[in-house]
């Protein structure tokens, strides 16, 4: 597992100055250590496939970086106050909604994060798997701690789903992304996000909200797995570039908090407004598979509570809760 280490310390240190040379006197006086540490450690990031160029004099400059998620270039992205200050990175985890509900358990912070570069056994909504190929998406858990009751729980999702969606919107003027209900980000009908969050409760407060975010960035089509390449899609296809999966991150952390904190403060008012203007499920028909039952009608909105309101042939309008649903038009 790779925490916020030096080598990410002086990462952030080179990225922050952009571009301009850092001494490695000022590094060792930052991160309070020997310039023969520091040099050290630029050794060990050389090795690691970090390429700096030396300025007689002045120090060094950051070229170019392996495509490795570190929680150093993340940090140097970020616009928070809680979220991101704890990132924990992992090679390889089963999923990272297992560790971090064991971090949870073990009192990790409002704000933590799990991210990994390859689960081997991500899990989706309804029991289903979740691919997540080595180095090409953003597989992470953000563990969240608001104050509310576990029946606030579910809405939760759709705050998550509005803060991706606006923070993928951000990375390229070339993504127009779509929530499908409850939490599918879409992009020209096709799926590049799920978002899965699950509880840690007692019976009156929420102790900590897990929510995994999976977002396929920089796939190209024979990443997917043939049964999926027809419904999946990743940023970088649609953006006809690669995407930065660190500032991505960054970028996600930023509105997460922003809109937890307004979702805890201000209810779920301002949150439905921000998913209605992102929806691609409003008016459209659709057919809705419940664990009872499936069958078809409009999707005419959702209510107070983030429940999807399907109007039958009918005129019945029906709630629900949870299962998924097709667009059929
Ligand atoms: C879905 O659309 O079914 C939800 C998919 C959620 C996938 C993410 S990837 C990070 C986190 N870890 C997991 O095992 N699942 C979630």
């Amino acid at each position: 597992m790779k925490m916020s280490s030096t080598k990410d310390d002086i990462i952030k240190a080179l990225l922050l100055a952009n571009g301009e040379a850092v001494s490695g006197q000022q590094l060792a006086d930052q991160l309070g250590m020997s310039r023969t540490a520091i040099w050290k450690h630029m050794q060990a990031l050389q090795e690691e496939g970090y390429k700096f160029e030396t300025v007689k004099k002045k120090g060094y400059v950051l070229k170019s970086m392996p495509n490795l998620l570190t929680a150093g270039e993340i940090q140097s992205f970020l616009q928070t106050e809680r979220f991101g200050q704890q990132i924990h990175v992992f090679d390889v985890v089963d999923s990272t909604q297992i560790i971090a509900h064991e971090k949870a358990r073990n009192g990790a912070k409002d704000g933590t994060v799990i991210l990994a570069e390859e689960q081997t056994l991500g899990r989706g909504r309804m029991t289903r798997p979740w691919e997540s190929t080595k180095n090409k998406g953003v597989w992470m858990t953000v563990i969240i701690r608001p104050d509310i009751p576990p029946q606030m729980a579910s809405q939760f999702t759709l705050v998550a789903a509005v803060a991706v969606t606006k923070a993928i919107k951000e990375m390229s003027e070339k993504l127009q992304p779509e929530i499908k209900w409850p939490n599918d980000i879409l992009i020209r009908g096709k799926k590049c996000t799920g978002i899965l969050t699950e509880m840690q409760s007692e019976p009156d407060c929420v102790q900590a909200l897990l929510v995994g975010i999976g977002i396929n960035v920089n796939h190209i089509e024979e990443d997917f797995s043939a049964d999926i390449q027809h419904i999946a899609t990743s940023l970088a296809i649609e953006a006809g570039e690669p995407i930065s999966r660190a500032r991505l991150i960054a970028n996600i952390l930023h509105y997460l908090e922003q809109y937890s904190d307004l979702y805890v403060t201000q209810g779920f008012a301002p949150i439905k407004e921000m998913w209605e203007q992102s929806s691609c499920t409003i008016g459209k028909k659709v057919e809705v598979t419940t664990l009872r039952e499936v069958f078809t009608g409009v999707a005419i909105g959702i209510n107070e509570d983030g429940v999807l309101q399907v109007k039958l042939a009918t005129g019945e309008v029906r709630p629900i809760y949870s299962g998924d649903i097709k667009i059929i038009n």
